[in-house]
């Protein structure tokens, strides 16, 4: 029998492959419905760290990085910038990039108490994570994260911290190249599922951090 041709744009699809991949796309379907029903919601993060930076880092003309208060970010003319005030305070530290006075990107470390109320990622003495980093819309692409995270990490280094931590959505491409250039490196996958939407989820560490206490 020969195949009955189907015009699919400049394509001629035979009817038998359309019919297979329509019966190929439900039992996905059906797969996916099965996952979610089995595994509920879930969640991937890296979990990228850095040791110590001791080159300096790239400053691009007309930029400068620096350690910042809690009053320069709620009071940035930038609702964007001014909403971030909240990560600061006790047992914060955060770094600010300035295009003249105006912050662009900023971003924020915890260690100690203020980091235990969250502890995602556990941490030792001397330790602390990185638990927000932005850049303003209109400024992204510019290497401003990438050189902000380099800045901040040398800085923290300075102030005594051993070693710093950040957690970052698997799919967020932008963060993930911004904290490779500045020189991060990935040491752990964190999943987490939440089978049969029963209680707390159950959490798949994979790295070489997998055997921490209390991870
Ligand atoms: C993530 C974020 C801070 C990056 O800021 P940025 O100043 O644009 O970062 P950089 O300019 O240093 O760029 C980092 C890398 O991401 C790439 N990049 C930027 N935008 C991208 C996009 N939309 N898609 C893919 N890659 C992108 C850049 O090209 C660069 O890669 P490269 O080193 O290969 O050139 C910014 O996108 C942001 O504020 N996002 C919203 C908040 C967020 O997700 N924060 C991170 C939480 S962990």
């Amino acid at each position: 029998m020969e195949d009955t041709p189907l015009l699919v744009g400049a394509y001629d699809v035979p009817y038998h492959i359309t019919v297979i991949r329509e019966y190929a796309m439900k039992i996905m379907r059906h797969i996916k419905k099965l996952a979610r029903f089995l595994f509920g919601d879930y969640s991937i993060y890296y979990v990228y760290a850095n040791d110590a930076v001791n080159e300096a880092p790239p400053l691009a003309a007309g930029f400068r990085f620096a350690l910042v208060e809690r009053d320069d970010i709620s009071g940035s003319d930038n609702q964007i910038i001014a909403d971030q005030a909240w990560y600061h305070g006790c047992g914060a530290h955060a770094y600010a990039c300035l295009e003249g006075t105006r912050i662009v990107g900023l971003c924020f470390f915890w260690y100690g108490e203020r980091y235990h109320e969250r502890n995602f990622w556990p941490l030792a003495d001397r330790e602390a994570k990185l638990v927000q980093l932005i850049t303003l819309p209109e400024m992204r692409g510019h290497g401003i994260a990438s050189a902000l995270i380099k800045y901040a990490t040398q800085d923290m280094t300075r102030r005594g911290f051993s070693r710093v931590y950040a957690r970052i959505w698997h799919s967020n491409t932008p963060s993930l190249r911004a904290f490779a250039r500045a020189g991060w490196k990935r040491v752990a996958t964190v999943i987490e599922l939440n089978p049969f939407n029963l209680s707390s989820p159950h959490r798949i560490t994979l790295g070489h951090h997998a055997a921490r206490p209390g991870t």
